[in-house]
């Protein structure tokens, strides 16, 4: 048995809190992570410190028992990887709240979108068996864009497709999207589950993105990806002088890759 700050997938979550910060996604407390442990990771770490159990309502059935690896509400994700006792945590999902199990020194919490990775998490495993991580963070250019969009699932996919010929084949089943919103709340958290029935990628307007994956990475590329659009999007809204990317050559892509598009956004 090791520490839990010792286990790889905490020093890949720490890891990649600093990436994000490095991409400017992170500002100040911006941002923040869970990872479903398996258990094979559960069984490794040892448990050092006395259990805190904290009360929290309508906890999903599907997390009851499990394991969850999670950043704290304020941690700067340009320091975790340097306070990772304090900044990263591991809880235990109950019926009527979590329990800290490791972490979340100096009486720190887990993040305040908590709901929203708790709903988030229950909503993809429904779905996906192998699902286990959501990432959460202010990627820039996908919040400037949610300024100069309609803020539609469907129109928002489009022309996040028509902006690299891979984007389609990186997430076929497209974005969702939500108005603005206060956040923290049960209500983004379920407003949020409700749009990764369907795809793995949730845009908050005038706030950033989410991702859902089977890894720190998989989501992470989610995120880069759809970004990426997004960036060439703003560089060129307003001075395009070529078609871009059109429906046919989208389906022509889907072709040769054997890929499903969502179905109703190209017509
Ligand atoms: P936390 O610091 O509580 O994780 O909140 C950051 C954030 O990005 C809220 O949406
Ligand atoms: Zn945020």
């Amino acid at each position: 048995m090791i520490k839990y700050t010792k286990i790889t997938a905490v020093k890949e979550l720490a890891d990649l809190t600093y990436t994000m910060w490095q991409m400017g996604w992170d500002e100040k407390n911006g941002g923040n992570i869970s990872y479903i442990l398996s258990q094979e990771e559960i069984k490794e770490i040892y448990k050092e410190q006395k259990p805190q159990f904290i009360e929290l309502k309508n906890i999903p059935n599907n997390l009851v028992g499990r394991y969850l690896i999670i950043t704290a509400s304020g941690s700067n994700f340009r320091l975790v990887k340097d306070t990772i006792e304090t900044t990263i945590g591991i809880i235990k999902i109950e019926q009527e709240g979590y329990t800290i199990i490791a972490g979340f020194e100096n009486n720190n919490k887990p993040t305040s979108e908590i709901y929203m990775h708790l709903l988030a998490h229950s909503a993809r495993l429904e779905i996906d068996p192998a699902h286990r991580v959501i990432v959460h963070n202010h990627a820039t250019e996908i919040s400037e864009m949610t300024f100069v969009h309609e803020l539609d699932d469907k129109t928002l996919t489009r022309s996040l497709w028509g902006m690299v010929t891979e984007c389609i084949i990186v997430f076929p089943d497209g974005v969702g999207v939500l108005p603005w919103m206060v956040c923290g709340n049960e209500e983004i958290g379920k407003a949020t589950a409700e749009k990764l029935k369907d795809c793995r990628i949730v845009i908050w307007a005038h706030h950033g993105i989410l991702a859902s994956g089977s890894s720190l990475n998989d989501a992470f590329g989610l995120i880069e990806t759809v970004n990426k659009a997004a960036k060439i999007y703003m560089n060129t809204f307003d001075k395009r002088i070529t078609k871009g990317i059109t429906n046919q050559q989208l389906l022509e892509v889907c072709d040769f890759f054997e890929v499903t598009p969502k179905s109703g956004i190209i017509e």
